[in-house]
């Protein structure tokens, strides 16, 4: 195998998805830590840095690159290269979490175990399923209080549609958390954490299996019993394992540990890196890159603005689908349709930022943007002409109409609202037959309409009126040839188009939502725009 080949099998690239506060900081720090990319946990910022009242958004500026550091980071384990992506907790900034998962190989799935399934963790995954990409899960916390494994799977498996399948099992929970049963080796890890002051520090963890006499003495009759109970049960019903159910992510892995002492942390990392899969074939315009192919590839999943405020910079985040990236190589820019050059390639570790000169298939790369790229462009090698198939919007729940106060000024607002959109951290849409100087603006998470209005005033120069609306669900009507004013809907439903003058419809409530699918036969409505992957 040449040499880029081999460098592109050993490349493991996730994302690692939670409700805030399940946990997927801390397991992300514990993951750098068996790496060796960083010698003490507590270093990966990010999240306790995002987390601030509204009022602090000038405090969040401040930290965007702190927040972009965090966005992935690349580290060695076992001979594995691995590639996180991670993304500020803050669910204010859930659409770049969503985007995230597009440059995602696979999903690791954090679950407070004292809580389950939270309304983040649907969310997220619906996107993971939106691409069946493998979802593992790792339940955390169970150093503390836990609910039953079994009732955890159970609810993963009704309320996610998802099979699971128990890798390890949990030995106690709480104080009495002894380690994990690991089902392939039927061995059961002991952690021995005496000098692990939370976790600071790698585990130590003992092995033995369970006939080992000694076991009783270790583990206490009760938790043995228990353990050999659950072992025979999960053994004769629980699911079947099968790899090929895991890579299509129709079953998903489960493992049971607790990020903040590391206990279990090893394990989950060795038997994910074994499972998960190298970089994946991505459909484009031309029917299927392979990641081995030759010729580069890329798609623009994120862009960051401002990360340094005296040079307005942007950065573009890309994702790379096949080949091979040398830092000074001629690019097709497809969408741009044109040859560049891509500008001071990053790569980012933990806290530095270094620019590259090799990067391939599976590697996240961040170059200087003057401004040409938008959030799904298609980067090639000259040779090559096709482009990926676009990255889905996803629906924003909050919305507002926006104008500028002074009407003198609507040039400068057109082009801050395009380019902020661009960027991908709200949508604009308008009336039917609207124009671009009163447009209604969709975010995910609510903080972005101070964000707007921010760097409306800030980089533009431009005031904002803002008048927030009551509607919360946003469809996009799939057919095509549907004149939208020939719906029957409720009188507070609107019609409105995007940019590319897709039509959609804006509801109030889910119940209107309901009303109008009854009432108009054939109508089709989606969650994403332009899902097409
Ligand atoms: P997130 O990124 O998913 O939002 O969660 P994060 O890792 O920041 O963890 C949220 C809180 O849960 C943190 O406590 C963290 O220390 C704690 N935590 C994470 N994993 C475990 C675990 O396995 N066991 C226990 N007991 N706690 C865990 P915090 O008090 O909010 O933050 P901090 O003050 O400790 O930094």
């Amino acid at each position: 195998m040449s040499d880029y080949k081999k460098e592109i099998e050993r490349r493991r690239t996730f994302a690692i998805i939670s409700h805030p506060d399940a946990g997927k900081t801390t397991l992300t720090e514990k993951l750098l830590l068996y790496g060796g990319a960083i010698q003490q946990a507590g270093m990966v910022k990010g999240k306790r840095n995002m987390r601030h009242a509204v009022s602090d958004w000038m405090e969040i500026e401040k930290q965007r690159g702190i927040s972009v550091t965090s966005s992935v980071m690349q580290f060695e384990y076992d001979n594995y290269c691995i590639n996180i992506l991670d993304t500020p907790g803050h669910q204010d900034f859930s659409e770049d979490t969503y985007r995230t998962l597009m440059a995602a190989d696979s999903a690791v799935m954090v679950i407070d175990a004292g809580k389950g399934v939270e309304r983040q963790t649907r969310k997220l995954f619906k996107v993971c399923t939106l691409r069946n990409i493998p979802i593992f899960t790792f339940i955390n916390k169970m150093d503390r209080d836990a609910r039953s494994p079994y009732d955890l799977m159970e609810q993963i498996e009704y309320e996610l549609g998802i099979k699971t399948y128990a890798v390890n099992w949990p030995i106690g929970s709480g104080r009495d958390f002894k380690g994990v049963y690991d089902r392939a080796s039927k061995k059961i890890l002991t952690f021995t954490a005496e000098e692990t002051a939370n976790g600071a520090h790698q585990v130590a963890e003992a092995a033995s299996d369970l006939s080992d006499p000694k076991l009783a003495e270790l583990l206490g009759e009760d938790l043995l019993s228990t353990l050999r109970d659950d072992v025979d049960l999960l053994d004769g019903a629980g699911e079947e394992f099968s790899l090929e159910d895991v890579r299509q992510g129709k079953l998903s892995p489960v493992f049971f540990g607790s990020a903040l002492t590391n206990f279990g942390v090893e394990p989950f990392l060795q038997e994910f890196l074994r499972m998960t899969t190298p970089p994946l074939p991505r459909k484009c315009s031309d029917g299927v890159v392979n990641p081995t192919d030759p010729d580069f590839s890329a798609f623009v999943f994120k862009i960051q603005a401002n990360m340094n405020k005296a040079h307005r910079d942007r950065v573009a985040f890309m994702r790379i689908c096949s080949g091979e990236f040398d830092r000074g190589m001629e690019v097709q820019h497809m969408q741009g349709e044109r040859k560049m050059k891509l500008m001071q390639p990053q790569q980012i570790m933990a806290e530095q930022r270094e620019v590259i000169d090799h990067a391939y298939a599976g590697d996240i790369i961040g170059v200087f943007d003057p401004g040409v790229f938008s959030i799904g462009d298609t980067l090639c090698s000259p040779a090559k002409k096709f482009t990926f198939g676009g990255i889905p919007t996803f629906a924003p729940e909050h919305f507002s109409r926006v104008s500028p106060v002074d009407t003198m000024k609507r040039k400068q607002f057109v082009k801050g609202m395009t380019q902020i959109a661009q960027e991908g951290a709200i949508q604009i849409f308008q009336e039917l037959n609207g124009s671009m100087e009163e447009v209604i603006v969709g975010v995910v998470g609510v903080l972005q309409f101070e964000v707007l209005e921010y760097r409306l005033k800030n980089e533009y120069n431009v005031e904002i009126r803002m008048e927030s609306l009551p509607h919360e669900y946003i469809r996009w009507i799939e057919n095509e040839d549907l004149d939208p004013k020939t719906l029957d809907l409720t009188s507070d439903t609107r019609r409105i188009q995007d940019l590319k003058e897709n039509h959609l419809l804006l509801f109030v409530s889910e119940w209107n939502i309901t009303w109008a699918t009854e009432h108009n036969k054939g109508l089709e409505l989606s969650e994403f725009g332009g899902a097409k992957m």
